[in-house]
């Protein structure tokens, strides 16, 4: 169970390292000074339907209530301990598993802990905005329930540097309060975090690409020799999972009512299903594409000596690394990646400890590719010929093999006047921005309501119909 009697919750037995203790819950009001400044807009007074985590075993560790959000009980919850684990792949494998920072790993591991600490306040600082214009109050609540746990996760990391860094640790835990999504002195670290999301398409759009992106990172940190953040990273995930639920079912029910208004009112025009107020699937399938795009670049380059030294130091695995059937150290593995050569993309094999950040990419792709297969699933049960499809990986990338190349979502290699004048058919124009935000004029907060350009879901949060008052303003 986990300790809520403390100032911070806890299953780490914090209680017993006061140094620890009192550096955290000095951290502490910084972190809600955030919160008050950057997290979700007007929000402080509301009482929200929220899960908070009461204990890390898999079925009880969500309770619900009604919390107002900054005393949402933001914790430090590991997954128990196994005494017996080893680091279970590169130069280490089968070593026990390091209960401590090894001293020639320590600037390595800080920087893995602290670029993923990063992205998790960069998602609210870059949805906070989105709760003026929801859908519903079933949609509001999840909006806040993904922003509590983004907010953990950002514990989960600062609990990190503060118990195994030192002042180094502390100082970087002070950093990633201070720096802010798309600020122009001190952005948050990766690209894709410093997107605006103005919007709630754009807002399951990241749900169902970048948080996906931070469960695949999270999986191949979850098989860390470092003991710490492989426990941390695998309660992280069970949160993570709720996030995707809301991205892929939230695209899911725009698509549902777009196509039954083009059943409906017989036309597959965008100007029509525009002026019926519903997103038209090629509007989807554009922001499809720039939220897909954006979220490869964040895996890195296709060959990458840093994905190679972080493996062999039994720092960062690779996806499932111990249900996959090899040496676990790749010593004269091969894996193939693309590359432009010419007008042409070819295939390229080189050692697979080069590339396990294309690695880790294509299982994401696969993975993608099932949820895109759910979505055209709810366009073909409508009877309606369009599909929704996955631009080549190529596709508008800026760092890897394909940056500065010019792949058209086909894959084919376009010069850049080629690709520029297609440009506006394959990413959101600002029109489209434009009309997107024309929808969130206003919220919808009548009980059971929804917007007209989104279906309800099947059901309720934990059981409850879809007329809860899943959010009470005062
Ligand atoms: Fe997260
Ligand atoms: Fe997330």
């Amino acid at each position: 169970m986990i300790n809520y009697m403390e100032k911070i919750p806890n299953n780490v037995d914090l209680g017993r390292d006061r140094v620890l203790q009192r550096a955290l819950e000095h951290w502490q009001p910084a972190y809600l000074n955030w919160w008050y400044d950057m997290g979700p807009t007007e929000s402080d007074p509301y009482h929200v339907y929220l899960r908070t985590a009461i204990s890390v075993d898999t079925d009880g560790w969500a309770q619900f209530d009604y919390v107002r959000m900054p005393e949402y009980r933001w914790g430090i919850f590991l997954q128990p301990l196994n005494a017996d684990r080893q680091v279970n792949f590169g130069a280490h494998k089968g070593r026990p598993a390091w209960q401590e920072v090894p001293g020639e790993y320590r600037s390595t591991l800080r920087r893995i802990i602290v670029t993923q600490g990063d992205t998790e306040p960069a998602s609210v600082e870059q949805q906070r905005m989105l709760g003026l214009s929801c859908p519903s109050l079933y949609d509001l609540r999840n909006l806040f329930q993904v922003n509590v746990e983004e907010g953990r996760h950002l514990w989960a990391m600062v609990y990190l540097l503060h118990r195994y860094f030192g002042r180094d640790g502390r100082e970087e835990a002070e950093s990633l309060l201070a720096r802010r999504s798309g600020d122009a002195d001190n952005p948050r670290i990766l690209g894709a975090f410093n997107e605006p999301t103005p919007d709630w398409l754009a807002f399951f759009m990241f749900t169902f690409f970048t948080d996906r992106d931070g469960k695949f990172q999270l999986c191949a940190l979850a098989e860390s020799g470092f003991d710490p953040l492989a426990r941390t990273c695998r309660f992280m995930l069970t949160e993570e999972a709720h996030h995707m639920f809301v991205g892929e079912t939230g695209i899911g029910r725009i698509i549902q009512r777009t196509c039954q208004l083009m059943k409906e009112k017989r036309t597959d025009d965008p100007a029509d299903l525009r002026a019926l107020g519903v997103i038209d699937l090629q509007t989807i399938q554009r922001y499809l594409n720039f939220h897909y795009s954006v979220t490869l670049d964040l895996y890195g380059s296709d060959v990458s000596s840093n994905a190679a030294n972080y493996f062999t130091a039994g720092l960062k695995g690779r996806f499932e690394e111990t249900k996959l059937a090899d040496d676990h150290v790749l010593a004269d593995a091969e894996y193939p990646v693309s590359e432009v050569a010419g007008d042409k993309i070819i295939t390229k094999h080189v050692p697979a400890l080069t590339a396990l950040n294309e690695r880790l990419r294509d299982d994401y792709i696969g993975e993608i590719q099932r949820g895109l297969g759910r979505w055209n699933r709810v366009i073909e049960q409508s009877g309606l010929s369009y599909r929704l499809t996955l631009p080549h990986k190529g596709f508008h990338r800026e760092i890897g093999n394909f940056a500065g190349h010019f792949i058209s979502p086909e894959g084919q290699v376009l010069t850049e006047e080629q690709w520029k004048s297609h440009q506006f058919e394959w990413l959101p124009t600002a029109q489209d921005y434009a009309y997107v935000q024309s929808l969130m004029a206003g919220r919808v907060v009548e009980l059971g309501k929804f917007a007209n350009w989104i279906a309800p879901p099947p059901r309720g949060i934990n059981n409850q119909p879809l007329d809860f008052e899943y959010v009470r303003f005062n």
